[in-house]
């Protein structure tokens, strides 16, 4: 996820108007920072590795000349944070400058097309292509605008692009498909585009919105928009009521909440892992004789459905082990045949640093998955898979857990591949299953969030709470416990469900709240009895599950409702969405800001 911009001004100060601009869109990546104007028919580019402060202090982004410029903020998914990699790409010439924010995911056949041809290359980003094609339709004598329209037919994946040209220095052009675009006009004197309309919303609250599969050119004289058929849109200008503050959490009134609502885009996203990364990543786990997920909150529930994946799918022995106990418990354990599978959101986490440390010191190999590109433990592992969740700014981990479920999901699916316990069409039935996730998602946040909302009237009083499931869901609900107590500061413990019994039976008493996660999967019936033995002791049941399941629906004092997915073979790891909406609306019934919870930082850096 970046931010993007583009202005055009009778005003000047468009340098000006480009670093705020920039700033107010910081919170979609901040790995470098670039603008590009033109002037009598030239191009100027200024851009580093840094948050915008950062670099304009260096390099002044407000100094540069003319009245119209692109600008963006990176959230680094292709390439190193670096200058070269920094945006705005530029074609041969330096006539054509591009930013981007979204993922190409044929653009290393683009790529290689052009540099065949002759073009050259200068970053490792995905986003190069794109100036590079636009300049291979204009030499082949086409007009700027089908130019445009030609290069977008050719991209596969998500993008939002703006486009700046040096013979046309009154315009930009901008298209779209999955990645957000806004455009914003005030009378004659400024039109803009922007990832996000906080962007621009200080000189204007007058917005176009750009949809998917659509290109526009946009100047002081007007917007015009088509489809990739040519064909001229019509669209209103709308006046919106916003505050930059909601505006920059995209009208939700919390981060968190607006992050709970990316997760169907960021799996998408995450799902898009090139298979070469996949293969990379498999061999190192089919050679070796041992594989230890290690990683810390969040991140150490994901490890433990890593465990279920790798057993369940490619009947693959792994263990989970918390980064901060790792040197203790496997110390006489690791050696060269050992391989270390690292999850961090952040790749800063202390714990998981120094575990990953350890491990390659004695020889071990390190695999890492991260949504931070470039980050400290991504350099010192000997493989990377990207989550690609874009940045998350609230504290408790909600779509970066759910991405990271994916990228192990796949993982699991190719490496099951690989060594031939399912074939190729076992495979690409997983894949679809996978695929059928974030629709699954959506679905659960449009339905789901209400009764979610309500039931926290019944609950918000309780003082402690038991998160129980079997197998993979038990993983769910110590994740769904791990949000409540962070961001509702109520005591929640999650347990294996059969384990209950040995312990935490004894906390039950008349309306103590019990959560179980209890899709329609092997461990349903025993669930059941799990329920009745919390229910017979004046338990509360909350139960989250299948639509259709009215056995467990009658024996629960309240449930959230999850789509039907009989055959999905990944259908529990939507089971977290109602959790996570569940720790959100109770934090907010508390009137706590659940985006800052106290005591707990987003990377702990300190061990
Ligand atoms: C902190 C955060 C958690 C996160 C954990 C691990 O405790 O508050 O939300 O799950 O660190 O972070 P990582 O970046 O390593 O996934």
């Amino acid at each position: 996820m970046c931010g993007i911009v583009g202005v055009i001004t009778a005003e000047g100060g468009v340098g000006e108007v480009l670093s705020k601009a920039l700033k107010r869109l910081e919170y979609r990546g901040y790995d470098s920072v670039g603008v590009a104007t033109v002037n009598e028919n030239r191009i100027y580019i200024k851009k580093d590795k840094g948050k915008i402060d950062e670099v304009n202090e260096r390099l002044d982004l407000t100094d540069v000349p003319g009245l119209i410029g692109i600008g963006h903020t990176r959230w680094a998914t292709h390439g190193i944070p670096s200058k070269i990699n920094s945006h705005p790409h530029c074609d041969c010439e330096n006539r054509i400058a591009v930013v981007h924010n979204g993922i190409i995911e044929n653009y290393s056949g683009l790529k290689e097309r052009l540099t065949r041809n002759g073009h050259k290359f200068v970053s490792e980003t995905d986003t190069e292509v794109v100036p590079h094609l636009i300049e291979e339709k204009l030499n082949n004598g086409l007009n700027t605008f089908t130019a445009i329209l030609e290069t977008v037919k050719e991209l596969k994946g998500s993008y939002a692009i703006a486009v700046l040209i040096a013979d046309y220095p009154d315009r930009i052009y901008v298209a779209r498909n999955e990645s957000p675009l806004v455009i914003g006009v005030k009378d004659k004197s400024y039109v803009f585009c922007a990832s996000d309309i906080p962007a621009f919303l200080p000189i204007t609250n007058q917005v176009i919105f750009l949809y998917d599969g659509e290109v526009a050119e946009l100047s002081l004289n007007g917007v015009a928009i088509r489809n990739l058929n040519g064909e001229i849109i019509n669209r209103e200008i709308l006046e919106m009521d916003l505050t930059p503050e909601m505006a920059k959490k995209g009208g939700f009134p919390h981060f968190m909440l607006k992050e709970i609502f990316e997760q169907p885009k960021a799996l998408k996203n995450t799902l898009r892992i090139d298979e070469g990364r996949l293969i990379e990543v498999c061999k190192i786990l089919n050679e070796c004789d041992r594989i230890i997920f290690t990683s810390a909150g969040t991140s150490f529930y994901a490890g433990l459905c890593g465990k279920y994946f790798l057993a369940n799918l490619s009947r693959t022995r792994s263990e989970a082990v918390i980064s901060s106990e790792f040197d203790e418990v496997m110390k006489n354990i690791i050696d060269e045949r050992t391989t270390v599978v690292a999850i961090s959101q952040s790749g800063e986490t202390s714990d998981t640093i120094s575990a990953a440390k350890y491990a390659k010191r004695l020889g071990a190999k390190i695999i890492s998955i991260s949504n931070t590109v470039g980050s400290s433990l991504t350099r010192l592992a000997d493989a990377t898979i990207y989550t690609q969740a874009g940045p998350e700014i609230g504290v408790a981990a909600t779509k970066t857990f759910l991405v990271q479920l994916g990228a192990l999901s796949l993982i699991s699916c190719k490496l099951a591949e690989f060594k031939a316990v399912i074939n190729r069409d076992e495979y690409k039935k997983l894949l679809n299953d996978l695929n059928s996730l974030p629709e699954i998602i959506q679905l659960i946040l449009d339905k789901t969030e209400r009764e979610v909302k309500a039931s926290t009237e019944a609950y918000h009083n309780s003082i402690s709470f038991l998160y129980l499931g079997r197998g993979i869901n038990s993983a769910v609900a110590m994740e769904g416990a791990l949000k409540l107590k962070e961001i509702a500061y109520i005591h929640a413990e999650g347990y294996a469900a059969g384990e209950s019994k040995h312990g935490p039976i004894a906390l039950i008493n008349q309306g103590f709240p019990v959560v179980f996660v209890a899709p329609i999967d092997s461990t349903h019936n025993k669930i059941i009895g799990n329920i009745m033995e919390m229910k017979a002791r004046g338990a509360r049941i909350i139960s989250v599950i299948e639509e259709e399941d009215k056995e467990i629906q009658l024996i629960s004092d309240t449930v959230f409702r999850i789509p039907k997915a009989t055959d999905n073979f990944f259908k529990q790891i939507v089971y977290i969405v109602p959790l996570q909406l569940f720790a959100y609306y109770m934090a907010v019934r508390k009137g706590l800001d659940p985006d800052k919870p106290r005591n707990l930082a987003k990377a702990v850096t300190v061990a």
